[in-house]
C-alpha cells in the first residue's frame, strides 16, 4: 500500500501524504501543499475533492453501493423505521428498545411550535414555494430559541437543539401544506409515532378523526430513510459549510434547505413530474423528449437522469421502482405518468448518449410518483426530501463541530485585470 504521493514542479518533488479510508477509499492530502510549494488545486464543482473525513455514510458510485453507518441501504428501507434511521445517522448505531423509545419520547414532547410562530405562516403568498417558506421558517425558530445560537452549547444543549429541530420539522412541513390548502392546521397529537404523526398533521381533519392507511404510513418511512443522507451533496456540504463558521444549527439547516430546492438537486423530484406531464400532454413520445435531452443547442435535460456519483445505478432508484408499483398496487392506483416514466427509462437505457455517459434514474425519478399517489401536490415533494434528508444534516452538522474542523474556506485562481487606475465617471467609455 502507498503510503505518500510524491508532486513533482519543475525539479522540485514534495512528498504528499495519502490518507485510506475504512472501504479502502484513497485520498492524497494536499492541506499543507500552497504552503510548500505555493500552488493550490483546483477542482471547480469539487468533483474530485474530499472535504472531509466522515464516518456516517459510505457510498460507491461505480458499484451502486449505499450505506449508512456501515448498514446497507436496502436493508434499513426494508426492516427500519425513518425515526431509528435518523437515531442511527446522528449518534451512530441503531437505538436499543429503552433507546428508541426515549428518543420518540423526547421528540414527541417537542412537536408544538410556539403559538406566535402561527403567524408567520398567514404572511406568506399563498402562492408561494413551499421550500421558501421551509427555509425561512427553520432559520425563523433560532428566533424563537436564542440558546441555540451560542457556539459554546454543552453536549446536552446542542442535543436538546437537535431532538427540537427534528420535532418541529414535521409540524412546520405539515402547516405549510394545510395553510397552502386553505385548511386549519392540526396540532401534533403524541400517540403517534413520527410518520404518523406527520401524516395525521398533513392529511386529517379537524371534523372528524381519519384512519392512516399502514400502506402510506409504510412507504413514507421507505422514502424518508432512503433520502435521509447522501454525504458530501450540494446541500450538506453547505450544512456543513454554513456550520463551520460556528453558525447555528437552524441557520445551517435552512441554508440546506436552500441548496437542496434547486432542479439539479432535490429539485429534480418536482421537475420530473412536471416533465412527464409535460411528455404526456404532447401525445406520449417519448422518443422526441430523449432526442431533445441530447440536443447540445436544447437546454432540456432529462429530469431524474444522472448523478454526479453513481456511474451504474443508484440503488435508492431501484428500491423506490419497486415501491412505487407496489404502492400504486395496493392503493389501487392507476398513474399514466407511471407507464411514461418507465418508456422513458427503457428507452433511455438502450440509447448510446446515456449509456456512454452512464446516465440512470436517480432518487427522484420515481419518488414523486409515489408522494403523488399519496397525495401530496407536486409543489410539497422537494419539501418532503428535505424532511427525509434532516436528519442527515443534522448528523453531518454534529460531526464537523465534534472534529473541530476548520471554518471552510476554499481558494481561487483569479483570472480578472490586474492592475488598472480609477476613471472619474464623465471620462469613462
Ligand atoms: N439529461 C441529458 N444529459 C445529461 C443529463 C440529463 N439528465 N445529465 C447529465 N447529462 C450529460 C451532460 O450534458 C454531459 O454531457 P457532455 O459530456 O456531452 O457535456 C454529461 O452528461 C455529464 O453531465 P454533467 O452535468 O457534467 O454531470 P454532473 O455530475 O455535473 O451532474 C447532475 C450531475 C445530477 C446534476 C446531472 O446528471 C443532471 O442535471 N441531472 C438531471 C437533474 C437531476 O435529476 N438531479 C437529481 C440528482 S439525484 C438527487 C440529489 O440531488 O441528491
Amino acid at each position: 500500500m502507498l503510503e505518500k504521493a510524491t508532486l513533482k514542479l519543475g525539479e522540485t518533488t514534495f512528498d504528499l501524504p495519502i490518507v485510506i479510508g475504512t472501504e479502502n477509499e484513497k485520498a492524497i492530502d494536499i492541506s499543507k501543499l500552497r504552503d510548500v510549494s505555493g500552488y493550490i488545486t483546483l477542482d471547480s464543482g469539487y468533483k474530485n475533492t474530499g472535504a472531509t473525513k466522515s464516518a456516517i455514510t459510505y457510498l460507491d458510485g461505480e458499484l451502486g453501493i449505499l450505506k449508512y453507518r456501515g448498514y446497507p441501504i436496502e436493508q434499513l428501507a426494508e426492516k427500519s423505521t425513518f425515526l431509528e434511521v435518523a437515531f442511527l445517522l446522528i449518534y451512530g448505531d441503531l437505538p436499543k428498545k429503552e433507546e428508541l423509545d426515549k428518543f420518540q419520547a423526547d421528540i414527541s414532547r417537542h412537536t408544538l411550535i410556539h403559538e406566535d410562530m402561527k403567524k408567520f405562516f398567514d404572511g406568506f403568498p399563498s402562492k408561494s414555494h413551499p421550500m421558501g417558506q421551509l427555509s425561512s421558517l427553520v432559520v425563523s425558530l433560532s428566533s424563537f430559541y436564542p440558546e441555540s445560537l451560542s457556539a459554546r452549547q454543552t453536549d446536552e444543549e446542542k442535543n436538546l437543539t437537535i431532538i427540537k429541530l427534528l420535532a418541529k420539522m414535521a409540524t412546520v412541513v405539515s402547516w405549510i401544506y394545510k395553510k397552502s390548502i386553505g385548511h386549519p392546521i392540526i396540532y401534533p397529537q403524541n400517540k403517534y409515532d413520527y410518520v404518523t404523526n406527520f401524516l395525521n398533521m398533513t392529511f386529517g381533519q379537524r371534523t372528524e378523526e381519519i384512519e392512516i392507511d399502514p400502506v402510506v404510513v409504510s412507504a413514507m418511512n421507505t422514502l424518508l430513510i432512503l433520502h435521509a443522507d447522501h454525504e458530501q451533496n450540494c446541500s450538506t456540504s453547505t450544512v456543513r459549510m454554513v456550520g463551520s463558521s460556528d453558525c447555528n444549527l437552524y441557520a445551517s439547516i435552512a441554508a440546506g434547505i436552500s441548496a437542496l430546492w434547486g432542479p439539479l438537486h432535490g429539485g429534480a423530484n418536482q421537475a420530473v413530474i412536471e416533465m412527464l406531464e409535460k411528455i404526456k400532454d404532447d401525445g406520449g413520445d417519448t422518443e422526441k423528449w430523449i432526442k431533445k435531452a441530447k440536443d447540445k443547442d436544447d437546454d432540456f435535460r432529462l429530469m431524474g437522469f444522472g448523478h454526479r456519483v453513481y456511474k451504474n445505478f443508484d440503488p435508492r432508484a431501484k428500491i423506490i421502482k419497486k415501491a412505487c408499483d407496489d404502492v400504486l398496487n395496493k392503493l389501487g392506483i392507476s398513474d399514466p405518468v407511471l407507464d411514461i416514466a418507465k418508456k422513458l427509462e427503457e428507452a433511455a437505457l438502450h440509447d448510446p448518449y446515456f449509456v456512454e455517459r452512464k446516465l440512470y434514474p436517480n432518487v427522484d425519478f420515481y419518488s414523486g410518483i409515489i408522494y403523488r399517489a399519496l397525495g401530496f401536490p407536486t409543489d410539497m415533494f422537494t419539501v418532503l426530501f428535505a424532511l427525509g434528508r434532516l436528519p442527515g444534516w443534522i448528523a453531518q452538522w454534529k460531526e464537523m463541530r465534534e472534529n473541530k474542523e476548520p471554518i471552510g474556506r476554499p481558494r481561487q485562481i483569479y483570472i480578472g485585470e490586474v492592475n488598472r487606475d480609477f476613471s472619474e465617471i464623465q471620462n469613462r467609455k
